[in-house]
């Protein structure tokens, strides 16, 4: 058995993108398990950009399936805009290797609405959401008034729930935030429309993806986000509304535990955040400057400028446990070249009291830690052409021995360009 989960370690956009597509080639079925078009996976091949926000990275392979699971919530207009765009790029293979599930929520046009309203009211205290609709779209999942993708596919029940759903969400867009309803009318055909376009695409993921690994295909569950920015476990309010760690991928894939042979975490060599919320190690000064015009530091999903800072291992080290990470991957690391020294956070001091492998679950105090930082020596020579360890400069491969030691997990693969060649692979995490 050889089944991988790959999650963020951060906050996300640690670069996933470019990890899942280049493991999607010794993978048969990709699954992404959480979130929505809230994600954004660059992925630069050939020279060539593509950015997704709901296909499977593995698309970019042929004959790869690729699986939206049950755990996300999807914005079929989003869906089918990217399909077709893919198609025109001559980069979606074949109609048949895409499935998603029955199962997984449908983001609708009220929770859009809802979410940049409630952004525009909660002003500077905003949790900075990505304005997808996201969070309102997990909560009527579990308030149990969801729309998921089988009820799309059903012009009668669809009816019902919408006009249900309407009655609650007109009273509070209008009363509550004193805003212009929405349209049953306009909304129902145009979704009707929707269904009609995914209808083939439309499954039973949970026992597809099952009987794929009976039949001993390798699958790879790509994550979105990052383990920080996990409903149950990241910084609380200003968190993604679903859970991003590893065992999610059992629940939003609908596969058990004993399923999953390794999880590689995704780990940028410094730390970014976009929205609000707090941030230990960020840097206001031209290093953060550096970090973040070198690491083309700009959100895939909206454009904003993602806040940048040394990296931090108290979160990285939180989240090999969450996720029982077997292997780091580490990306990024040339945005690093020219920096005289690079420090890590190695703990975090408030008072007499110190924390090294979690964050404060008061938000309050966690805004009041003062990074307790390791300085190493930096490196100024090009290493976006190294291949292998050995062709590191001494500084480079003692940051990666350091981050190994202190995370306690491997690194297995590092990341040294955008290019899908330009990254050193230390060990085969399907093997
Ligand atoms: P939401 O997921 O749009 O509700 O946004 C909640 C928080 O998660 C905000 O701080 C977003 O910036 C952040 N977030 C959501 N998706 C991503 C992502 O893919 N990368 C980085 N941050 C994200």
């Amino acid at each position: 058995m050889a089944n991988v989960v790959i999650i963020g370690t951060q906050w996300g956009d640690e670069g996933k993108g470019k990890i899942v597509d280049l493991y999607a080639q010794e993978a048969d079925v990709i699954v992404r398990f959480q979130g929505g078009n809230n994600a954004g996976h660059t992925l630069v091949v050939n020279g060539i950009q593509t950015i997704l926000h709901l296909v499977p990275s593995g698309i970019l392979h042929n004959h790869k399936i690729c699986i939206l699971g049950n755990g996300m919530v999807i914005n079929p207009k989003v869906l089918i805009e990217e399909i077709n765009e893919l198609k025109q790029r001559d980069l979606f293979p074949t109609d048949t290797n895409l499935f998603i599930s029955n199962n997984a929520h449908v983001i609708m046009p009220y929770h859009i609405r809802i979410d940049s309203a409630r952004e525009a009211r909660k002003g500077a205290g905003k949790i900075g959401t990505t304005g997808r609709g996201i969070g309102p779209a997990y909560e009527d999942k579990v308030n149990r008034t969801g729309i998921r993708i089988a009820d799309l596919l059903d012009i009668a029940v669809f009816k019902e729930k919408l006009a249900c759903n309407l009655e609650e969400k007109n009273f509070y867009l209008t009363r509550f935030f004193g805003e212009e309803p929405v349209n049953f009318d306009q909304i129902f055909e145009e979704y009707c429309g929707y269904g009609n376009e995914i209808r083939d695409y439309a499954a039973n993921t949970s026992t597809l993806i099952a009987r794929h690994i009976k039949a001993g295909k390798h699958i790879l569950f790509e994550g979105a986000q990052g383990a920080h920015l996990d409903i149950d476990h990241g910084t609380y309010p200003f968190v993604t509304s679903s859970n991003t760690v590893a065992g999610s991928a059992c629940s939003g894939g609908g596969i058990g535990p004993t399923k999953i042979a390794s999880v590689v975490g995704i780990c940028k060599s410094y730390t970014t955040r976009v929205g609000s919320g707090p941030f230990v190690t960020e840097l206001t000064d031209e290093i953060g400057t550096h970090l973040q015009m070198q690491g083309h530091e700009f959100g895939a999903t909206t454009g904003r400028k993602r806040r940048c800072g040394w990296l931090d291992m108290v979160l990285v080290r939180q989240a090999c446990t969450l996720s029982g990470i077997t292997g780091l991957a580490l990306t990024k690391l040339d945005v690093l070249t020219g920096l005289e020294k690079i420090k890590v956070c190695t703990g975090y001091r408030i008072g007499n009291e110190e924390y090294t492998d979690h964050a404060p679950a008061n938000l309050k105090l966690f805004s009041s830690c003062e990074p307790i930082y390791e300085e190493l020596p930096g490196w100024t020579e090009n290493i976006s052409h190294a291949r292998s360890i050995e062709d590191l400069p001494r500084a480079t491969r003692r940051y990666i021995d350091r981050i190994e030691e202190m995370a306690d997990v491997k690194v297995v693969l590092v990341s040294v360009g955008a290019g899908r060649n330009e990254t050193l692979l230390l060990q085969n995490p399907f093997r």
